[in-house]
């Protein structure tokens, strides 16, 4: 080991001590002094116990890796649901399916004729192809001004960088030089692709957004080369999406309250959503299993929800499709999205609500983490974007459990991605979630 390498490896030590990552959900460690008086108590053990990470690292291999991407409206998204819903039948549960109608999307591909697969991002407002698409060369545009368009352009695929102007204006100048097809790359280096917007602007010629690496990489290969591209773009109409429901019900309680524990199972274009949100789906499933078998006297839903990264519209669905006595009856939301990563500096388990403030989810997540000893900490947070929007809007008191950096509240650099794969994913963090919501879940529904 060099000097370097040896620096790194004692250093990583340390910040995995000091932020709990040595932690060990198999060694139990009944400190009397540091421990709370119910430490452990009986009923945290019978989740504890139970709950195996490994369990839920094999759903999260099996959604990012088998299936991969999940996109919204997509096969892929169908073959998630199905999997949750054969184990959930596994399980012992009759498993409700709640399918809904998405809106119309567009989907793209490009393709060099070497057979490179180039990530795009299709704006609304962008003209079709047929499912062939159109082929032919790229056409450097610089950024897009008229005068950076010779008659060259004509009948090619105008590449364009992002800056100084609007997309819209981009797209209307190649469109009156007379090209097939316009693609605007980024002019910094994010990824996934270019997601732009053409405001009013509805373009004769299929458009699409790229990152800056593509376009780069386009410009120095394919179009110096002049090799050619396929480009296509569809539009996807009446497409659905659906979510998936297990309940359990207490044996003689009428009108029990009732406790949603919840995940959001779609990705993004391009990301294999191992922690967004394979990570939170796989824990929720391990708490189904986990659950079935234990009298209880509240009603407890763990609902799968397809459809969120287009806008909670799965989430939304769901809490609509509840009466209101239903909602009257609900107590709580607990929502996990994003609850794995490796990231080292995402050390807090953060409690996202609507409004910032404690709700009977917070408080009884917080009573749990004392009572079995979690190792990160809670933060308590005002944050939107996930699932728990549509409980908190449906009068629901809800939290999204979601992993960030203290203080700064950063996301793992992962996120939304390609790289957001199974290699990024923590047994460890599972576990401590698992056992924490498990926990609460338990104490709150328990007989
Ligand atoms: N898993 C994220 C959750 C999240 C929460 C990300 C807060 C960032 C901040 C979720 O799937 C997501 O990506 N949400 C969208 C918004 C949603 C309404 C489509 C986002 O934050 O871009
Ligand atoms: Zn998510």
């Amino acid at each position: 080991m060099n000097k370097f390498k040896k620096k790194a490896a004692v250093l990583l030590s340390a910040v995995m001590l000091s932020s709990g990552l040595a932690y060990s959900p198999a060694v139990s460690l009944p400190s009397a002094d540091a421990a709370p008086s119910e430490y452990k108590s009986g009923f945290d053990q019978k989740v504890i116990k139970r709950f195996q990470a490994e369990r839920s690292i094999e759903h999260i291999a099996y959604l990012s890796e088998e299936i991969g991407p999940r996109v919204t409206g997509t096969e892929a998204e169908q073959e998630a649901a199905d999997y949750i819903k054969n184990l959930l039948n596994s399980y012992g549960y009759e498993v409700e399916e709640q399918e809904f109608a998405i809106p119309d999307r567009m989907s793209g591909t490009l393709e060099t004729v070497d057979g490179n697969e180039v990530q795009v991002n299709i704006p609304s407002g962008s003209g079709f192809t047929d499912t062939d698409g159109i082929t032919g060369l790229l056409f450097d545009a610089g950024l897009g001004y008229p005068e950076d368009f010779s008659e060259e352009a004509e009948g090619k695929i105008a590449l364009i960088s992002r800056g100084e102007f609007s997309f819209a204006e981009k797209t209307q100048n190649a469109v009156e030089a007379g090209a097939l097809g316009v693609l605007i790359y980024n002019n910094s280096a994010e990824q996934p692709p270019l997601n732009m917007s053409l405001g009013d602007y509805e373009s004769p010629v299929p458009v699409a957004g790229l990152t800056m690496e593509s376009g780069q990489a386009l410009l120095e290969d394919v179009a110096a080369e002049e090799k050619e591209v396929t480009f296509a773009v569809e539009r996807l109409e009446d497409a659905t999406s659906k979510n998936i429901i297990a309940s359990k019900s207490p044996k003689h309680v009428d009108n029990p309250e009732i406790v949603h524990v919840t995940a959001h199972f779609d990705s993004v274009p391009y990301a294999p959503g191992a922690n967004d949100n394979a990570s939170g789906t796989s824990v929720v499933l391990e708490l189904a299993r986990i659950l079935k078998s234990y009298p209880i006297d509240k009603e407890v839903r763990f609902a799968f929800f397809g459809a969120e990264e287009i806008g909670l519209v799965g989430s939304e669905h769901y809490v609509n499709e509840l009466s209101e006595e239903e909602v009257n009856r609900s107590i709580g939301n607990f929502n996990l999205d994003m609850v794995a990563t490796n990231w080292e500096e995402a050390s807090s388990i953060y409690m996202n609500t609507l409004d910032g403030q404690a709700n009977t989810v917070t408080e009884s997540a917080e009573a749990a983490a004392e009572r079995i000893g979690t190792p990160s900490p809670l933060t308590l947070y005002q944050r939107g974007a996930s699932d728990h929007v549509s409980f908190y809007e449906g009068g629901i008191d809800a939290v999204n459990f979601i992993r960030r950096e203290p203080e700064t509240a950063n996301l793992e650099p992962y996120y939304h991605t390609p790289d957001d794969v199974l290699e990024y994913i923590s047994e460890e963090r599972l576990q401590e979630i698992g056992e924490l919501v498990g926990a609460a879940v338990y104490e709150l529904i328990r007989k």
